[in-house]
């Protein structure tokens, strides 16, 4: 059954555990979202971004997540926007079935020049106001997404306006916090706690602070019921980087969030994950592989099954290490 976010991460928070939410583009990571869920007896959460409906069209985002509660009906599935630019892109997603929405207005519309706070608070409140009314869960996002080691802000997330940011810049203010909630009432709130998006995180293998644990409990202290959300929180597997340049690929050392960071995390208070980057290795690997081992094959269903296999045993790992397994 399609429900709101509200109702999940409530039940999360109650529980003590977190929630993945993959990112979806097509059949495969929708497959293996499910079938992983399916496995693991555990809630879902899939988001489409902007890129996600300008690859497949927002119908097909839609009926996509809507065969998944058909033929899986027994799972709670969550269906959320993810980085809304704008009210108006919300409120269409609403239109369309959405049950939860993010309204990112950290970033100008452009998606890309950070916004000022007030800029923030406005549309955000704005589309609390809309969402609400429908019953429609909002997630809000205040700070800008960077990397503490490296200080740069992670891909689409101010690229160039920026340029190198200092610690304190990289995390999210619990004052402010505290602020924006009572201004604008999200249900759930994305925080900079030193983590970005893309695969491109850390250059050296992350050490135990890498993420602002004390943050995070300052946090979660000053608004403890609006759930926190780490965007940027794929773990870079090294196992499928070596697939990826063992057949063919060529990309550079890189590392992600340690999976028991984000546990740790979970622990005090941050209930949606945000991941992407790791089902898109995982399905390149799988494919390149598939392919170097059979070369004469040219039927897609072949190489798109290994990688949806590959895709299901990320998100088993992610389900069974948050806390998710057996909460559907
Ligand atoms: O936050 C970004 C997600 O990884 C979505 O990426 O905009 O390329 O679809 P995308
Ligand atoms: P990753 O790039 O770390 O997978 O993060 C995805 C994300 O935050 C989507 O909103
Ligand atoms: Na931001
Ligand atoms: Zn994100």
């Amino acid at each position: 059954a399609l429900i709101s976010m509200r109702q999940l991460l409530d039940h999360a928070a109650e529980h003590g555990y977190g929630v993945p939410a993959f990112n979806v583009n097509n059949q495969e990571q929708m497959r293996a979202i499910m079938e992983a869920a399916d496995k693991t007896n555990s809630p879902v959460i899939v988001q489409g971004s902007a890129g996600a409906r300008k690859y497949a069209g927002a119908p097909f985002i839609r009926h996509m997540i809507l065969a998944a509660v058909e033929e899986w009906p027994h799972i709670p599935v969550v269906m959320h926007q993810d980085h809304g630019t704008s009210p108006g892109v919300c409120q269409r997603s609403i239109q369309l079935g959405f049950s939860s929405v993010m309204m990112d207005g950290s970033l100008m519309e452009d998606g890309k020049t950070p916004s000022s706070y007030e800029y923030n608070v406005d549309v955000t409140r704005r589309t609390v106001e809309m969402a609400h009314a429908g019953g429609v869960s909002v997630e809000g996002e205040l700070g800008v997404l960077g990397s503490l080691e490296t200080g740069e802000a992670g891909e689409e997330d101010g690229i160039g306006a920026v340029g190198k940011l200092s610690h304190d810049q990289l995390l999210t203010d619990p004052e402010e916090a505290a602020d924006f909630v009572k201004k604008t009432g999200v249900d759930a709130l994305a925080i900079a706690c030193g983590t970005s998006h893309g695969a491109y995180k850390f250059t050296r293998p992350p050490t135990g602070d890498i993420l602002a644990i004390n943050r995070i409990k300052e946090i979660h202290a000053r608004i403890p019921n609006t759930h926190l959300v780490m965007h940027g929180s794929s773990s870079v597997p090294q196992e499928w980087l070596a697939v990826i340049n063992e057949f063919g690929g060529e990309i550079p050392e890189t590392y992600g969030v340690p999976v028991e960071q984000i546990v740790e995390g979970i622990k005090h208070g941050v209930r949606k994950v945000n991941i992407d980057t790791d089902l898109r290795l995982a399905a390149t690997g799988a494919i390149r592989r598939h392919l170097a081992h059979n070369p004469a094959n040219f039927d897609p269903r072949k190489y798109l099954a290994e990688a949806t296999k590959a895709m299901t045993e990320i998100c088993v790992a992610r389900y069974e290490a948050f806390g998710t397994a057996g909460h559907a």
